[in-house]
């Protein structure tokens, strides 16, 4: 089993998740973070660090967030790693909660 990122990191991007990763398989694209469910093991460590809680188990991804399982498989395999914490980006606050970001994710 995997963990993944879903929706709510789109434009939140808080990147504490990456800095208790005993792994490091944390990869990073514009406005967005995946997991690589081929280096994830299913620790759970990175899940309560969220401070929007866009983190979850994949036997527990919410209704509707499904793609989210696919997309973190994709992206991780393309996106470069990140490791170490850095600044949300300065609008993080106002996008929390926003639903259905997907429209937004960036490439
Ligand atoms: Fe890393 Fe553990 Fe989170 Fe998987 S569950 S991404 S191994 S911290
Ligand atoms: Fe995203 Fe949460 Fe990590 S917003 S970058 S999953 S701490």
């Amino acid at each position: 089993m995997t963990f993944i990122v879903g929706d709510n990191c789109i434009k939140c991007k808080h990147t504490d998740c990456v800095e208790v990763c005993p792994v490091d398989c944390f990869y990073e694209g514009p406005n967005f973070l995946v997991i690589h469910p081929d280096e994830c093991i299913d620790c759970a460590l990175c899940e309560p660090e969220c401070p929007v809680g866009a983190i979850f188990a994949e036997d527990e991804i919410p209704e509707g967030q499904e793609v989210f399982l696919e997309i973190n498989a994709e992206l991780a395999d393309v996106w470069p790693n990140i490791t170490e914490m850095k600044d949300a980006p300065a609008d993080a606050a106002e996008w929390d909660g926003v639903e259905n970001k997907l429209q937004y994710l960036e490439r």
